[in-house]
C-alpha cells in the first residue's frame, strides 16, 4: 500500500498548548487522527512521526529512503527556517514532499518567511490550520497518482 510519512518537527507535540491565536487548540494526536482518516479515504497509509531531535528526524527520513516510502508531508516547525541538515536529508528522498504550516508564516516575523526546504519540496501550504496538513496530503497523493516525481 502507498505509504505517506507524516513528519512533525520541534515543539509540535505541544500543539493544543501553544498560542491558540496562531495554532488553534487542536492537538497533534487529533491532527494525526484526521490525517489517517483522510489517508484511508484516499487509499494510502499515513504514518506519523514526531521528534524534538534534529538528528532523529533526519534518521527517519533516511529510513523512508531505505524503505522506499512513497511521499512525505512535513511540518518541521522552526527547523523549517534554518535546518540545512534536514533540508539535505529531504533532498535524498525522491518522492513528492509537501511542506505544511498551521499558521500563515508569511504574515508573521521575518525569520519565518524563509523556508530552507523550498528547493526540495513540491510546495508549501501555510495558514489553514489542520487543513494545511489535509491539503498537503491530497497534494502528494495526487502527485503520486499523476506519476510525478521531483
Ligand atoms: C509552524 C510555523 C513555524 O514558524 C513555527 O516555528 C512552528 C509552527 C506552523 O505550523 O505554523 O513551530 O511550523
Amino acid at each position: 500500500m502507498t505509504k505517506v510519512l507524516l513528519l512533525h518537527g520541534i515543539n509540535l507535540n505541544m500543539f493544543g498548548k501553544r498560542d491558540p491565536s496562531k495554532y488553534g487548540t487542536v492537538t497533534l494526536t487529533e491532527i494525526d487522527a484526521q490525517m489517517m482518516a483522510l489517508g484511508k479515504e484516499l487509499g494510502v497509509e499515513v504514518v506519523p512521526f514526531q521528534t524534538n531531535l534534529e538528528g532523529e528526524i533526519c534518521e527517519r527520513v533516511h529510513q523512508a529512503v531505505r524503505d522506499r516510502e512513497d511521499a512525505i508531508v512535513i511540518n518541521a516547525g522552526a527547523w523549517t527556517h534554518y535546518s540545512y541538515a534536514l533540508g539535505d536529508a529531504l533532498e535524498i528522498f525522491k518522492g513528492p514532499i509537501a511542506e505544511v504550516h498551521m499558521s500563515n508564516v508569511h504574515a508573521r516575523e521575518e525569520f519565518r518567511h524563509k523556508s530552507v526546504f523550498s528547493r526540495v519540496v513540491m510546495g508549501q501550504i501555510s495558514g489553514f490550520g489542520v487543513d494545511s496538513y489535509l491539503l498537503g496530503l491530497r497534494a502528494v497523493v495526487s502527485a503520486l497518482r499523476a506519476g510525478e516525481q521531483k
